[in-house]
């Protein structure tokens, strides 16, 4: 289990963080000092994650990128805009986390 120093500023992905099992490590996580990118495919479903996570860690550490992992294309975008923002690899599994150096920049204009 990492500990909350561990976890302090770095960015975490978690497919399928928008409910369920995903939702609730995004939210730990979150709690624990991470920024996390929580990938789903519904935007509404995404924002509401966003919001609960907000609301329950009061900070914003949680964001949501759209894109349905079974589009490659999809795939590569989002990619591309989590690896516009961090240092390190980034290994991608249906609802799993990863955690990465960042360097604090982080945009928020992705859509
Ligand atoms: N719940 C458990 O106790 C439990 C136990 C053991 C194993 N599991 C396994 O863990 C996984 C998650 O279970 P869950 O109960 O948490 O399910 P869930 O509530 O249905 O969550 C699934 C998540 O995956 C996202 N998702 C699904 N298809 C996607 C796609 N093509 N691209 C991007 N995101 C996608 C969903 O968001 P969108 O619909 O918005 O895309 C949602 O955030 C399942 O494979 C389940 O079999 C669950």
């Amino acid at each position: 289990m990492a500990t909350d120093e561990q976890l302090r500023n770095k960015y975490c992905v978690v497919t399928g963080g928008t409910s369920g099992i995903g939702l609730v490590t995004a939210r730990r996580l979150v709690e624990m000092g991470a920024h996390v990118f929580i990938v789903g495919r519904d935007k509404n479903r995404g924002e509401d994650a966003q919001t609960s996570i907000r609301l329950a860690s009061g900070t914003d550490g949680a964001e949501f990128l759209r894109a349905d992992l079974s589009n490659q294309d999809d795939v590569r975008l989002v990619a591309e805009a989590i690896s516009s923002r961090c240092d390190g690899l980034i290994s991608w599994s249906t609802m799993s986390a990863e955690c990465s150096d960042g360097d604090n920049s982080v945009h928020r204009d992705w859509k």
